[in-house]
């Protein structure tokens, strides 16, 4: 259900590419209202018309374009009933811990968080049964209602939906083995150069394949009994390996993806066509305003999903699934394909903070 009254946010990183995606979601928002702007001392003080290197197709919202940008201090924010950060992992940390320490609900988009064992990792499609363990983070920290919660990198966010489906009807799976092909734009701005990447394919992401490796393992098991928090060295029969490359895409990651189930009887590839189809989350039940009417897009052509032609799906807040087909190795394979600053960031933490409206944990 809707609050009551309009719940005032505020965006760190507002001048960035999640940042900005952030501000297209958020300025025609139902129940959030942009109070504040965070970003650099760059462009702290000035409009933020001004100094955003504004990357979208639509314009800026009007009642964000001379907003002033704030420096990321706890002041400018301190009214906020949530943060949503978009900031460079470099200064992530230190800001949105000082923030949490202040009580500030911090949806959080960068990576220093993900492996804290108190911070839920939460892709909103796949894991809201996370919620209760910022109860836990707060009790340990001694806080009343500040947290951090994280969602997931966007590769791992890509793979991890349709995984969940498979996992919610035919139980554990064994192993997985996925190959991704990265859009530019999961580099931020500038990001990769032009000479590097147009007439070409970079076979190496920093850090990307640990990402996928080890976050699926924390959103899909490890939670403690009593949601006490995670365990994130727990025996996972879950084995997962990624390889990712980056190709000359601005927005979508694709992914191909073969799985092998941990159960004796396996499914048959219209049973797992279903899966994917039927698959219904928690934000759509619950009514979340940015949860998409499907959560997975099933294609039947050969040739999809496509980044160009499937991205922008449901506002880019699916994944699309197609080419579900054999595998000679595992037991089924298939393509999947998310927008990576849209579900793959900003719509999963807005998603997140919907869910902790309906669910009560602001
Ligand atoms: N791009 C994606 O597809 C994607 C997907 C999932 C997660 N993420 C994560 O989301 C975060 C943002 O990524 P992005 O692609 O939006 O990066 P980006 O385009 O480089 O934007 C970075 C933002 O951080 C701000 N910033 C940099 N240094 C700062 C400082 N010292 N103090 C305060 N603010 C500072 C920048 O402000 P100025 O403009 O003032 O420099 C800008 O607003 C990263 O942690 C990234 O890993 C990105």
């Amino acid at each position: 259900m809707a609050p009551q009254q309009p719940i005032k946010v505020g965006i760190l990183g507002a001048t960035g590419t999640v940042g900005q995606r952030f501000i297209e979601l958020l300025a025609p928002h139902p129940y959030f209202q942009i109070h504040a702007l965070g970003a650099s001392s760059r462009s702290a003080g000035q409009e933020y018309a001004k100094v955003t290197k504004w990357k979208l197709a639509i314009p800026i919202p009007e009642s964000v374009r001379t907003m002033v940008v704030q420096p990321c201090e706890v002041a400018p924010f301190q009214d906020c009933g949530i943060v949503f950060s978009g900031l460079d992992h470099d200064v992530a940390g230190d800001i949105e811990a000082a923030f949490r320490k202040a009580e500030l609900v911090v949806f959080s988009n960068a990576k220093n968080y993900r492996r804290d064992p108190m911070v839920p990792l939460m892709v909103p499609l796949v894991n809201p049964e996370h919620f209760p363990v910022v109860r836990y983070q707060q009790k340990q920290l001694g806080l009343q209602k500040g947290y951090i919660l994280c969602n997931a990198n966007c590769s791992t966010t890509a793979i991890v939906v349709p995984l969940k489906a498979l996992e919610v009807k035919f139980g554990p799976l064994k192993r997985v083995m996925a190959t991704t092909l990265q859009a530019i734009s999961g580099a931020g701005y500038p990001g990769v150069s032009s000479l590097d990447i147009l007439d070409n394919v970079v076979p190496y992401i920093g850090g990307e394949e640990e990402k996928i490796e080890w976050e699926t393992s924390k959103i899909l098991g490890g939670l403690l009994p009593g949601d006490e928090g995670f365990d994130l060295h727990a025996k996972n029969p879950l084995k997962v390996s990624a390889a990712c490359n980056r190709v000359p895409v601005i927005d979508g990651h694709l992914a191909c993806v073969s799985v092998e189930f941990a159960a004796e009887k396996k499914p048959s590839i219209d049973e797992v066509r279903a899966a994917f189809a039927e698959y219904t989350t928690e934000a759509q039940t619950l009514g979340c305003p940015s949860a998409p009417a499907q959560a997975i897009v099933l294609h039947d052509l050969p040739d999809r999903p496509q980044p160009r032609l499937d991205r922008d799906l449901h506002a880019g807040a699916c994944v699309s699934v197609g080419r579900v087909r054999e595998c000679n190795l595992f037991d089924v394979k298939f393509v999947c394909l998310l927008d990576n600053v849209r579900l793959g960031a900003a719509t999963s933490s807005v998603m997140n903070a919907e869910l902790a409206v309906e669910k009560g944990f602001l």
